[in-house]
């Protein structure tokens, strides 16, 4: 395995957490992220949903389990709305040695939401605060939260907010979006800010950080938050949270690490998943964010939605990298 290539980036007043994107962010993605990027300090993990059932079985803590996550921290997240299955998967990821817990509260997906869950659950500050009052007598982890300002409304949040405060929450992630937008329109930051003022945890900013100066007038607006999450454009361009922190690279530098990543991923989703079919289709949903970062990525996208096998798509990606994409 590569070591990071580049010595330690200097420490910021700011922190980086990876965001959960379900199907892409696993711990292979997010050990091997690791092994070469330094920008990001911590995760949080694609959502658990509550078994049926009390027993929490092994195989289904697989991508938390901290042999699968030694290089990046991470805090495992867990959709569900119903507290009595909640509890025991945070003991059994207290068991695990996991002293933090995220609840989400944004999944904005219709099958998700309709039954009450993720976002479905933020028009309700009755059913919120029911399953708060449950799973903070009985869970000894620190719960935080990920959320969207409402599902169908951005005001939904207001009438939350006294509820989340009267709760020892230890930190309140919001994506000023609401669930029915899943990710249309931009970021509510007006909304935003009124949530800041009413709110009584510390506060991470997520949603739509995808360039230096974007970033830079989040801070300036918003110079209270210390911490913000990070998603598809981590994922898009992997050496962004390093970028943020002020590291540079000089000429192909950037092509030799991503490749290596890239070859890396490949390798060990190779041993992973299961046949070459999956194989196939975790690296196309990759490169539908790789390409983003690249001027020829649009051709290569295409050409790597084309293959129909693990060879075609090994000679693709070469032919890619041999040509020296430039970086956008
Ligand atoms: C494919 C995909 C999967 C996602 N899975 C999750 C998830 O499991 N849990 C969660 O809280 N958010 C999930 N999200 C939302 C992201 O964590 C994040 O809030 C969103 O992408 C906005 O941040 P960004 O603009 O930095 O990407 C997902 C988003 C995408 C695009």
């Amino acid at each position: 395995m590569l070591d990071a290539p580049f010595a330690r980036l200097q420490p910021m007043d700011f922190r980086l957490c990876l965001a959960p994107l379900k199907g892409v962010t696993d711990a292979v993605f997010r050990t091997t992220f690791a092994s070469f990027f330094e920008g990001v300090d911590w995760a949080v993990t694609p959502f658990l949903s509550t078994p049926k059932g009390m027993r929490v079985k092994p195989s289904f803590l697989k991508d938390v389990l901290p042999e699968n996550n030694r290089l990046m921290p991470i805090v495992p997240q867990v959709l569900s709305k119903n507290a009595e299955n909640f509890i025991p998967l945070a003991l059994a990821l207290w068991d695990l040695g996991y002293e933090r817990v995220n609840w989400n509260l944004g999944c904005p997906y219709p099958r998700v939401a309709n039954k009450g869950r993720g976002s479905g659950l933020l028009p309700d500050p009755v059913a919120v605060e029911r399953f708060l009052d449950r799973v903070s007598a009985a869970m000894p982890n620190r719960l935080s939260v990920k959320m969207r300002l409402g599902r169908h409304r951005a005001d939904e949040i207001f009438r939350l907010m006294p509820v989340l405060n009267r709760y020892p929450i230890e930190a309140i992630t919001i994506h000023p979006r609401t669930g029915v937008q899943m990710y249309q329109g931009t970021p509510d930051l007006d909304v935003f800010e009124r949530c800041l003022a009413l709110c009584r945890h510390p506060v991470i900013y997520n949603g739509d950080i995808v360039d230096p100066a974007g970033f830079d007038a989040l801070r300036r607006r918003f110079p209270g938050i210390s911490s913000w999450m990070i998603g598809r454009a981590a994922v898009a361009d992997p050496f962004f949270c390093d970028t943020l922190k002020g590291r540079r690279w000089q000429g192909s530098e950037r092509n030799e690490i991503f490749k290596a990543f890239h070859d890396t991923l490949y390798e060990r989703y190779s041993e992973k998943l299961f046949g070459p079919s999956h194989l196939l289709d975790r690296m196309k949903g990759l490169w539908a964010y790789f390409a983003r970062s690249f001027e020829q990525g649009n051709m290569v996208r295409k050409k790597i939605n084309k293959s129909r096998n693990v060879r075609q798509y090994e000679e693709i990606v070469s032919d890619f990298f041999q040509g020296e994409p430039v970086w956008r």
